[in-house]
């Protein structure tokens, strides 16, 4: 890694407020700065190559692709892409990483030629060194860090060839989860001025919100690594959603040759409009560097203004309201696309995510790709913001420890630099159930540098870590620094913290099930619900591994203890790896409330019943069940947030249930079996306000084709997601046993980014051109080219009716 050694003045100096509403009109795009999305026509090299950083050597064989890229998603293992001998083991659902290269060829204008120029890599999975022109340029072992390098010393200007190279290095097992492998996050190539705003240099925070004013505090490094010291001006603007300027100010600096200054100040402005997860309103602030009233550089950051605090009595509050957290915790996979980072694929979670009544994320366990972080900014969900999974003591053979002496501060420090912008993130954690929680020497110590690096870095927000051992981490003093206790399960300690400080439930549940799988059996002539049977879980929401509990038991818990922040489930997504209870051929988990294809299963409408206002109900199982099911009964549950819900089988009421004597979070009745419709009727004040409906269905007679968006970016980076749904003769889902084989044929301006149908159990292909349905439903990927037109995706299934669909891409 190139390091710089400069010499540094601060520079501090109260901005001038120039307040006012000044109409700005549009906001010009900063020219100054160039900043490239660098994430096209590299080259690809599965395995070692001799000499593969040389500018010389001829890659023209490799495979091209495009980034995001994840080389261990396609697997290649024996019996389909999945190999139950992967070193990597079920904890990485089977699929390998291994060594891989990268290389792409670029020129830079003559133009740039005396400006600095810098790549930054949002994520390399992992062991990441890059060269440019054969010179290395540095190393990154923690494959979820963002990194810059600064390649001006080796580049060559005016239309000469420059190579970049880089290889990763992925030995398994590495994490307890899929980690997936290569350069699966954006990459960018910024050129700037010799002096400039340096990265994560400009820093915002606002000490003083209230209803009449915000104060607003800027601090902008800047740097000169000219020749010569020079004085700039850094001019600060910040302007509302809408474009208008709220605030500006301006301030002199002399700044060194080969130095940095800091121009730093306050900003006020009136009546703010703050920031909450209902209305997640932005500002953005310009940091504009001018020398002699020329603009040199311009760097932009989105802002929230809002206050954010966690208590001892009254949980998580927002603006000064009491908001309990409603939170998901996510790993970073998106289903068949692996780890490959599309915003549009992020963005799709949190929409689906959002729409269940999720309020906040935990990025388990690792910092998340930026674009999660400004779409929880732009979407609303306060975000717990984590490091590690391990410290010095490694749960995986080829995990974090190995690189913790060396590289935790690096990594701690850059993360919270990179993240503190953003109005999204409230908590910081330093880790996920250490290890180093239960050593009395070691834990406290440990602790203590980490959560400094974060306060030194950001001394705004609270410090804290998910802990599965927490009694014993106040024991050992691993808890002593932390200003938030997480707990990780431990439901009987809710209680006993309170008396120690602010909390939140950080990990809960793991509850487990797949979607419309309800393993109903006939036993001694009755129906029985079996946890686990045929490798899946029930879809009634009751399974759950030693260290959970249900759904329910954490409302339970968390209604008793109001001074807890609330809680962050165990998961929001199925992901791949840890296939818990399961181990082979199960390849990926089962703890999601949305299945890996993003389908919702039961439970999702038991947390929408809980966490939106508006009124729902939900009824499970469905209801095509065999012949031998005739007149036995079936237990029906009913997810609802209203008083009462009356159940029919076609048209003979079974009676209507309220909440009186009920604890759990869900109404039962016992209903003989017969074939028809089962319709839930929820009232409120004697009023109608939701229903529900299952059928019996008949066999499976034709697709249908739904994209959740029919206009998409002609730009290579946008996805359609295409739900394929499997319907009989009346055109109703065939959510029992429709799993026919689909085969896809996709022509246009887009190609088939992944497939998927949500059955953890599945050997099939992420990749290719088909894939079977699960209970009904698949799903279909697109991914643009850079050129405009229409994709067409055609569906076939034999003996079924096909479908096409079309969607234009601008
Ligand atoms: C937790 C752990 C998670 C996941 C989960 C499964 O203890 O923090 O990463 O393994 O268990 O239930």
């Amino acid at each position: 890694m190139m390091r710089l050694v400069m010499a540094c003045l601060v520079a501090i100096a109260t901005i001038q407020s120039g307040g006012g509403q000044a109409r700005s009109g549009a906001v010009p795009a900063p020219e100054v700065r160039d900043r490239q999305l660098f994430d096209f026509d590299w080259r690809f090299h599965a395995g070692e190559v001799d000499g593969g950083q040389s500018a010389s050597l001829a890659d023209d064989s490799w495979e091209k692709v495009d980034l995001p890229h994840d080389f261990m998603i396609e697997g290649k293992g024996q019996e389909g892409p999945f190999d139950p001998r992967s070193p990597g083991g079920d904890s990485n659902g089977y699929l390998d990483g291994g060594i891989s290269w990268y290389r792409k060829t670029f020129t830079l204008p003559a133009g740039a030629s005396g400006r600095r120029v810098l790549l930054e890599f949002e994520g390399v999975y992992m062991n990441a060194e890059v060269w440019l022109n054969g010179r290395s340029l540095g190393t990154r072992p923690y494959g979820y860090s963002t990194f810059q390098l600064d390649i001006t010393p080796y580049a060559t200007f005016g239309g000469q060839p420059n190579v970049v190279a880089v290889r990763v290095l992925v030995q398994q097992p590495s994490t307890r989860w899929y980690s997936g492998a290569g350069i699966y996050r954006h990459v960018w190539l910024t050129t700037v001025d010799p002096v400039h705003v340096e990265p994560w240099g400009l820093v915002v925070t606002t000490p003083e919100v209230s209803v009449e004013r915000a104060r607003v505090h800027v601090r902008t490094a800047v740097r000169n690594d000219g020749a010569a010291d020079v004085t700039a001006t850094v001019d600060t603007v910040v302007r509302s959603r809408e474009g208008d300027v709220v605030a500006r100010a301006s301030q002199n600096v002399p700044i060194p040759a080969a130095g940095v200054a800091i121009a730093a100040g306050d900003l006020e402005i009136a009546r703010p409009h703050r920031w909450s997860v209902d209305d997640p309103y932005l500002y953005s602030v310009d940091a504009t560097v001018r020398i002699g009233g020329r603009a040199r550089d311009v760097e932009r950051s989105a802002i929230g203004v809002r206050t954010a605090e966690f208590t001892t009595d009254r949980g998580f509050l927002l603006n000064g309201t009491r908001v309990p957290i409603q939170g998901v915790c996510l790993h970073h996979d998106l289903g068949a696309l692996g780890a490959a980072a599309f915003d549009r694929g992020i963005e799709r979670q949190l929409q689906i995510m959002k729409s269940m009544g999720v309020n906040a994320i935990r990025t388990s366990h690792n910092p998340p790709a930026p674009a999660l972080l400004d779409l929880a900014d732009r979407l609303g969900f306060v975000v717990m913001d984590e490091v590690f999974d391990e410290w010095k003591q490694n749960k995986t053979r080829f995990g974090y420890g190995q690189f913790f002496d060396e590289w935790s501060e690096r990594d701690v420090r850059d993360m919270v630099r990179r993240d503190r912008n953003h109005p999204s993130v409230v908590l910081w954690s330093i880790g996920n159930e250490i290890l180093e929680q239960r050593n009395a020497q070691a834990g406290e110590a440990m602790a203590t540098r980490l959560a400094g690096f974060v306060r030194a870095e950001d001394p705004t927000r609270p410090v804290t870590a998910g802990m599965n051992n927490p009694m014993q981490a106040m024991e050992t003093g691993f808890a002593k620094p932390l200003d938030v206790i997480g707990l990780n399960y431990n439901l009987g300690v809710y209680d006993r913290v309170r008396t120690v400080g602010k909390s939140v439930a950080s990990e809960t549940s793991s509850n487990y099930s797949s979607r419309d799988q309800y393993n109903l059996v006939l036993k001694d002539g009755r129906v029985d619900v079996v946890n686990q049977l045929n490798q899946h879980c029930t879809s009634y929401d009751f399974d759950f591994p030693r260290w959970g509990n249900t759904a329910d038991t954490q409302f339970q818990a968390l209604s008793r203890a109001p001074w807890m922040a609330g809680e962050f489930v165990w998961t929001g997504f199925d992901y791949i790896g840890e296939p818990t209870p399961f181990r082979w051929p199960n390849r990926s988990s089962s703890f999601g409330i949305v299945d890996l294809a993003g389908f919702p299963k039961d439970r999702f409408y038991l947390y929408k019943s809980q966490w939106r206002r508006e009124p729902i109900v939900h009824i499970l199982p469905h209801w095509t069940w065999p012949d031998e099911f005739k007149g036995k009964e079936i237990p029906v549950w009913a997810y609802t947030n209203a008083e009462s819900v009356e159940l029919f089988v076609n048209t003979r009421s079974l009676g209507v249930r309220t909440w009186a004597d009920v604890k759990e979070k869900h109404l039962t009745w016992q209903v003989p079996y017969e074939p028809g419709r089962l319709r839930a009727v929820a009232r409120t004040g004697g009023k109608v306000v939701a229903e529900d409906s299952v059928e019996t269905t008949g066999p499976a007679s034709r697709l249908e084709l739904i994209a959740d968006r029919s206009l998409l970016h002609a730009d290579g980076q946008d996805l359609a997601f295409v739900t394929v749904r499997v319907l009989d003769g009346r055109g109703r889902l065939v959510r029992a046993g429709g799993n026919p084989l689909v085969r896809y044929r996709v022509s246009g301006a887009g190609t088939i980014a992944g497939l998927d149908n949500g059955d953890p159990t599945s050997h099939e292909p992420f990749k290719g051109a088909e894939h079977s349905a699960f209970n009904g439903l698949a799903l279909a990927i697109l991914r643009t080219t850079r050129t405009a037109g229409t994709i067409t995706l055609e569906a076939a299934s034999d003996g079924l009716t096909p479908a096409r669909i079309t969607v234009s891409t601008r």
